[in-house]
């Protein structure tokens, strides 16, 4: 489904993220990619939708290569729920910002209304379809830019931290939810309960380089490996000092 080689990646400015990169994720897969602050996580799913270009290397999502000219191809296929959720609502209104997207394939007005009515269902946000998106709660925003991705029926979706500004209950919900959604998922997180419990693998990420990649239970629970990542035990293993 993705295939990342030996890749590059370098801002104007001269800073170089990510450092011959390479891995692949298999169809169906949810995969949680972490690392610390800085660790190119957001970088990298910037790259592969095509954000940005690779100086270096190659990614290919189902053997289509990302390069300027097969960008509209493979944003049909992938679809990005960035890490701020304002840089993915601009409409007046949550409904129009869901139906975006499908507007500008063309789809029937009666089509979009049905798959946003199905959509905003499974994520509980119904009662904010006539609202405005600027006045939105941050959870709010972040769940209504999941739909306007999710409403596209993406083949791989890409999450860059989707639990964070959440509440307990919401962020549940959508733990579930994202279970019960059978694309193949990349999610860029530090919420490492969530990696644990939804994650087959984790690809840990550090200096923009492949630290370590492998079963998610496996390599969470490995505080050592945790540690030397720059990061700790997700909470749920954590041994709490008065035990
Ligand atoms: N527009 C930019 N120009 C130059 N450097 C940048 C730019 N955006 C990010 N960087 C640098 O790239 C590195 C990786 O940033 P990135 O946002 O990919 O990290 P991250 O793993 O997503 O971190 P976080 O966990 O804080 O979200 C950082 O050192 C950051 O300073
Ligand atoms: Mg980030």
């Amino acid at each position: 489904m993705l295939k990342i080689n030996q890749l590059n990646m370098r801002y104007p400015d001269g800073n170089q993220v990510l450092n011959q990169l390479s891995f692949h994720i298999e169809t169906g897969e949810t995969v949680g990619l972490i690392g610390a602050n800085g660790a190119g996580k957001s970088t990298l799913l910037k790259s592969i939708v095509g954000i940005m270009l690779p100086e270096e290397g190659s990614i290919e999502i189902d053997k289509i290569s990302v390069t300027k000219k097969s960008l509209n191809k493979v944003r049909e296929k992938v679809g990005v729920v960035f890490q701020n959720p304002e840089d993915q609502l601009f409409m007046s209104n949550v409904y129009d910002d869901i139906a975006f997207g499908l507007r500008n394939y063309g789809m029937a007005e009666d089509k979009i209304s049905e798959r946003i009515k199905g959509i905003v269902k499974s994520l509980g946000i119904e009662r904010l379809l006539d609202h405005n998106s600027n006045k939105l709660s941050g959870g709010e925003k972040r769940l209504v830019a999941i739909a306007t991705i999710l409403v596209m029926e993406p083949s791989l979706v890409l999450f860059d931290e989707p639990t964070s500004f959440l509440d307990p209950r919401t962020r549940r919900n959508l733990i579930e939810m994202l279970r019960g959604f059978n694309m193949t998922k990349l999610i860029a997180t530090h919420d490492l309960d969530m990696a644990l419990e939804l994650c087959d693998r984790v690809i840990i990420l550090s200096e923009g380089t492949i630290f370590k990649q492998g079963n998610a239970k496996e390599l969470l629970s490995n505080q050592i490996l945790m540690e030397e990542a720059g990061l700790e035990l997700p909470f749920c293993l954590q041994k709490r000092n008065n035990e």
